[in-house]
């Protein structure tokens, strides 16, 4: 029977044709491949800064308790974060990571029937949680190479793109992997002209590094806008991406919704107290933040010596564009113990995402960069 011989095709249609996310490349993995030490990994958004001492003391001390289940509710993280945030802990949602949000959100407000729209460049896993639902995904192109955010989201032809089955908009601010980001007004903009009908989910993953730069705090329209979803995580500027913590803040029903759908125990009991602690030390935050945006700017002029070209960022990365095709100067760097993220996923074929590291580690990367250019 072929149930028996192929299992796999038992999977529903939107599912069996999905490709993966392509994380990036694990610094073991590369070890275990080349047989070299030393390497530096800036493949992947994290923070080198690390997450605040006090954050790794609680994690140790709710080791304790690991034989527990943890408080579904996460009731002492999402009280920290309403304080935090001066919303009510009623529209709050945690994910594991705000990857988990994505999914939730797909899940709750699309199905076959339905539409998302999103952006040339928007984060990958917009495709992805629209095409596991089996909906309709919106992509609009981007803004062009003579706009004076080039890459960046065109919010003009994503409001006009939404249709009466459009039920989310996903806007990246800033935006992974361009890093670019949009002004306020745009963004309130595509807000007015949205249908109370259509969320817009507004993923501010990288808010912290963005903030720094003026950028908007979503979270400042929600009153404003019941269809207005803001996501944040804890894995960039609070340094914990393998504890695996992010929150929507929303309006109650959808929040309401949300947590319905989320698996009771979706944030363990290290990852929730690790995340309130980090919390409680904004100053250590705000510095990773300060360090990281300092070598952004060393980084990015670097970049324009060698005579590259890199799209403006307000995250903790930068869109670098190799004059040519970036795979083998991907793989050159690899040889050399740099990893980077290649973007030929995002039909970037031509770029790279780098992140930023420690001093010592954008130093390298840039003595690097001309021997494999
Ligand atoms: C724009 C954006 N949103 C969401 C995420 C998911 O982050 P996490 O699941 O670690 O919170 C990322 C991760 O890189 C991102 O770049």
């Amino acid at each position: 029977m072929e149930s028996e011989l192929h299992p796999g095709r038992l999977a529903v249609p939107a599912v069996r044709e999905l490709s993966p996310y392509q994380p990036g490349k694990p610094i073991s993995e590369l070890e275990r491949e080349l047989g070299i030490h030393d390497i530096v990994k800036l493949a992947s958004n994290e923070n080198p800064y690390r997450p605040s001492p006090q954050a790794l003391a609680a994690m140790r001390a709710a080791l304790e308790d690991v034989w527990l289940y943890p408080d579904g509710g996460a009731h002492d993280l999402k009280y920290g974060l309403a304080a935090h945030l001066g919303v009510d802990p009623a529209c709050l949602t945690l994910g594991n990571g705000s990857n988990d949000l994505l999914v939730l959100l797909a899940e709750a407000f699309l199905t076959p029937a339905h539409s998302a729209v999103y952006s040339q460049y928007g984060f990958a896993l917009y495709g992805l949680v629209t095409r596991e639902t089996g909906a309709q995904p919106i992509e609009v192109p981007a803004l062009g190479m003579q706009a004076p955010m080039p890459y960046g989201h065109d919010l003009d032809a994503m409001a006009a793109a939404i249709a009466p089955n459009t039920r989310l908009v996903f806007i990246a601010n800033p935006n992974n992997p361009t890093g670019t980001w949009a002004p306020a007004a745009a963004l309130k903009a595509l807000l007015a002209r949205t249908p109370a009908t259509t969320l817009v989910v507004l993923d501010e993953a990288y808010f912290e590094y963005g903030h720094a730069l003026g950028t908007q705090d979503g979270v400042a329209w929600l009153a404003e806008h019941p269809n207005l979803v803001v996501l944040r995580t804890f894995s960039k500027a609070y340094g914990l991406a393998g504890a695996r913590v992010g929150y929507a803040i929303s309006h109650p029903e959808v929040a309401d919704v949300l947590n319905r759908l989320r698996p009771a125990f979706n944030v363990n009991s290290l990852a929730q107290a690790g995340a309130l602690a980090a919390l409680g030390d904004q100053p250590h935050m705000r510095n990773a933040v300060s360090a990281t945006m300092r070598e952004l700017a060393r980084v990015e002029a670097a970049f324009r010596q060698l005579g590259l070209w890199s799209a403006p960022s307000a995250g903790n990365f930068l869109l670098l564009r190799v004059g040519g095709p970036a795979a083998p100067v991907f793989e050159r760097l690899l040889q050399r113990g740099v990893i980077v993220r290649p973007l030929a996923g995002y039909r970037l074929a031509d770029c790279l995402r780098i992140s930023i590291g420690l001093p010592q580690d954008n130093d390298r990367l840039l003595a690097t960069l001309p021997q494999v250019l």
